[in-house]
């Protein structure tokens, strides 16, 4: 990829983390990256503490928050920024239908912001990739999948704050010639992903004995994308892709919940029998289902292969085997975000959230 200064937000949470560390492990990449995050929940330094200790000078952070338009423009000048790739977000679904707000902020003026400064930088601005999600389309029926030409209706205040950020990137193309590409992923699993998501949810409750979960009937269907293989195409759309175009990106593994929740307690079993014998399937609970709870996602990501040559490497049942062993082997990692030791050491390294 040629980049200079790459300017990655978001780079604390899951996908921006793995990205990170797949980049810098890529030999064509010889560019420098500003990892800008906020530090809200999502976002954990300790992610990235060996790329910090093994990268000096390659890799740097910056606690900085995407809605303060100043702070941005900064980013821009200080740095030199001529390349974005855009993670940062609230991401979680339940919490936007609870709380929209910080949604309208970081994930619409957010964005707006870094356009605007990527715009601010002329012809010297190389690219700004933007990264978002399938659920911007809506819900399907049984059959079909969406491809780039299927018509935005977004459910939940969450993918209605992603597909605006979506028409915002596209219209700056369109009106200014900034040069962007755009994907629309499916959902991700793998290592480093807040045990707010499904699949960590899970794992972690069946580790400890807790109840797992499934709302409504479980048959709700999600595409799954191991996330390693999401950052090798983010990275292929980033050097080879179109300007001014959208790629769909999916895994072909289209799941309803339960069976997902259903495989991940086989695969605990496997690895952490349960000390008194039986199966962990026994903690499945269904619970009241999630209002505007979309049926089904499915991805056509056939342009993205056709022009790039992309596909997964990684099948659902070989990622999740391998998502299952990463939790088991680093619950220092869950436990410190869920005791809340974490947070009290992003207040004193940091100060106070602002
Ligand atoms: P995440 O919640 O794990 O991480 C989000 C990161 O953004 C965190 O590090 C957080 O601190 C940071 N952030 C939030 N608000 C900020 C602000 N105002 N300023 C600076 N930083 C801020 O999310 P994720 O799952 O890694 O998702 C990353 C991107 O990928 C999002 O744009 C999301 O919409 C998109 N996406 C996610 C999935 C998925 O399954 N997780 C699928 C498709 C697309
Ligand atoms: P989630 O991981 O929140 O991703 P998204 O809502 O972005 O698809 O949820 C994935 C699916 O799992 C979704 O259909 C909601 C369902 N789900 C449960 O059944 N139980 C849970 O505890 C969670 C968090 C999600």
């Amino acid at each position: 990829m040629n980049s200079e200064n790459l300017l990655v937000t978001g780079g604390c949470g899951f996908i921006g983390s793995n990205f990170i560390r797949h980049l810098l492990a890529n030999a064509d990449f010889k560019g420098r990256i500003i990892n800008a995050d906020n530090l809200t929940y999502a976002g954990n330094p300790e992610n990235l503490s060996d790329v910090a200790e093994t990268r000096p000078g390659w890799y740097l952070f910056r606690k900085a928050d995407i809605c303060d338009a100043a702070v941005v423009r900064e980013l821009f000048d200080n740095y030199g920024i001529d390349t974005v790739c855009h993670f940062a977000a609230e991401s979680h679904v339940d919490r936007s239908i609870l709380m929209p707000d910080s949604f309208i902020q970081t994930n619409i003026i957010g964005t707006f912001n870094l356009l605007e400064a990527a715009r601010s930088r002329g012809t010297g601005f190389r690219l700004f990739h933007h990264i978002s999600t399938d659920e911007v389309y809506g819900s399907l029926g049984p059959v079909g999948a969406f491809t780039e030409e299927t018509p935005y209706r977004p459910n939940s205040p969450y993918s209605a704050s992603k597909a605006s950020s979506d028409h915002l990137v596209r219209a700056y193309h369109e009106t200014y010639g900034l040069p962007t590409t755009l994907s629309n992923c499916s959902n991700n699993y793998g290592p480093y992903q807040f045990p707010e998501k499904l699949i960590p949810l899970v794992i972690l409750n069946a580790l400890e004995g807790k109840p797992l979960p499934v709302y409504g009937d479980g048959k709700n269907v999600r595409d799954w994308l191991y996330v390693t293989d999401h950052c090798e195409a983010i990275r292929q759309i980033m050097e080879k892709g179109r300007r001014g175009e959208t790629y769909n990106i999916g895994g072909h593994a289209e799941m309803e919940n339960i069976a997902i929740v259903e495989m991940i307690c086989d695969l605990v079993d496997e690895f952490a029998p349960p000390p008194k014998g039986g199966s962990r399937r026994q903690l499945i609970t269904f619970v009241k289902d999630r209002p505007g709870h979309d049926r089904r996602y499915a991805i056509d990501f056939k342009k993205l292969h056709k022009e790039l040559g992309w596909s997964p490497a990684e099948s659902f049942a070989s990622g999740l085997r391998k998502t299952v062993r990463w939790y088991l082997d680093h619950r220092a990692w869950s436990e410190r975000i869920r005791s809340g030791e974490y947070q009290s050491w992003i207040r004193e390294q940091y100060g106070e959230r602002e």
